[in-house]
């Protein structure tokens, strides 16, 4: 049976992540104030998630180590989500203290990823997890899960489908609404996405998964649109295809989310998001960062430009 095309009446949710999966990796200190104006001006283009930081060790992660403050600082929209990475009940309670309303947790496909990444094995970390979502069900607060390693690992190399379909349920059984599926340093191509995909929507319903591609070797976009015809209507990504995984040498940064949306008006995806608004804070957080532009429709410009359709 051939995959179905996407419908012109769709609509993809977008998961912004460049605040955290973004800076994470920013060798240089970031003051909280850009943080914060990065997360505000993203919310205003219309993004209605922005996964604005992570409760994980400071020691681990120092570029976050100003994640209370920076989820203090946000001003919140009504109708946008701000979760925040939490990598078990200390990171919880700290995201709690200040107001945090939901959360993602995360682990991996690959046992040497896990190690390295949250010193712990792929069952110990759901363990912790188990603990996190224990409270969070009692809180009310949403669950979201990541699998990283899904199309390979940089410690272990190949990462067994099974693998990844077993993570995935059991990150379901542990109460996560939703399972992002991370090729966390950017080898997949279309054709191992979306067997992969399968694999996984064949034990979690295609409507709970999403996607959140690294674009390390230039397939993220392609991937994207292949996980769109398997039927995936959330996609993560990074505003000027910032970030990358301090624990994954060699990752870049996420698929650009200026040419998610690009793609998406193109296809006739309603996103719900001001392209050109969200170029404007690409270019923006470029060059305070100053680091070169990531998403190739931040440099080129959105089409056509506004004084040529006027
Ligand atoms: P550990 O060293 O095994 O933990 O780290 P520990 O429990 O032994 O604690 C060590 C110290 O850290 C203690 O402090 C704890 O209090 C402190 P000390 O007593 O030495 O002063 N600590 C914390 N402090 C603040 N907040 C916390 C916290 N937890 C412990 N939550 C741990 C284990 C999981 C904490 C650590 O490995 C960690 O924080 N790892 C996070 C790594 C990370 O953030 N990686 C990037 C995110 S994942 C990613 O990018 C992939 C994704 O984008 C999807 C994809 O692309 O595939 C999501
Ligand atoms: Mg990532």
């Amino acid at each position: 049976m051939s995959a179905p095309s996407p419908a012109a009446a769709d609509r993809v949710r977008i998961v912004e992540v460049g605040p955290r999966d973004g800076l994470q990796n920013e060798p240089n200190p970031i003051p909280t104030a850009t943080k914060i104006a990065l997360i505000e001006r993203l919310a205003a283009c219309g993004l209605p998630v922005v996964e604005a930081t992570s409760f994980v060790s400071p020691k681990w992660v120092p570029q976050l180590a100003d994640a209370a403050e920076v989820y203090a600082g946000i001003g919140k929209r009504a109708g946008t989500d701000y979760p925040v990475l939490v990598p078990n009940v200390q990171g919880y309670e700290r995201a709690r203290a200040c107001g945090v309303a939901s959360i993602a947790v995360f682990t991996a496909a690959s046992e040497a990823f896990n190690r390295k990444n949250i010193n712990a094995s792929i069952d110990e970390s759901l363990v912790r997890i188990r603990d996190v979502t224990e409270r969070a069900r009692a809180d009310g607060v949403p669950v979201r899960g990541y699998v990283s390693t899904v199309l390979g690992c940089p410690y272990q190399g190949e990462v067994p489908v099974t693998d990844v379909v077993r993570v995935a349920r059991a990150l379901v059984g542990l109460g996560c609404h939703e399972i992002s599926l991370g090729d966390t340093i950017g080898v997949g191509t279309p054709r191992r996405a979306r067997a992969m995909l399968r694999a996984v929507a064949a034990e979690v319903p295609v409507e709970r998964l999403a996607v959140h591609f690294h674009d390390t070797r230039g397939q993220a976009l392609a991937n994207v649109h292949a996980s769109l015809e398997e039927g995936v209507r959330v996609v993560d990504a990074s505003v000027a295809g910032l970030g990358g995984c301090p624990y994954a040498k060699g990752a870049t940064g996420n698929v650009a989310t200026e040419d998610v949306v690009y793609l998406l008006d193109g296809l006739g995806i309603a996103t719900g998001v001001d392209l050109d608004a969200l170029i404007e804070v690409g270019r923006w957080i470029s060059a305070e960062l100053g680091r070169p532009n990531g998403s190739k429709v931040g440099r080129a410009g959105n089409w056509p430009p506004k004084d040529v359709a006027s």
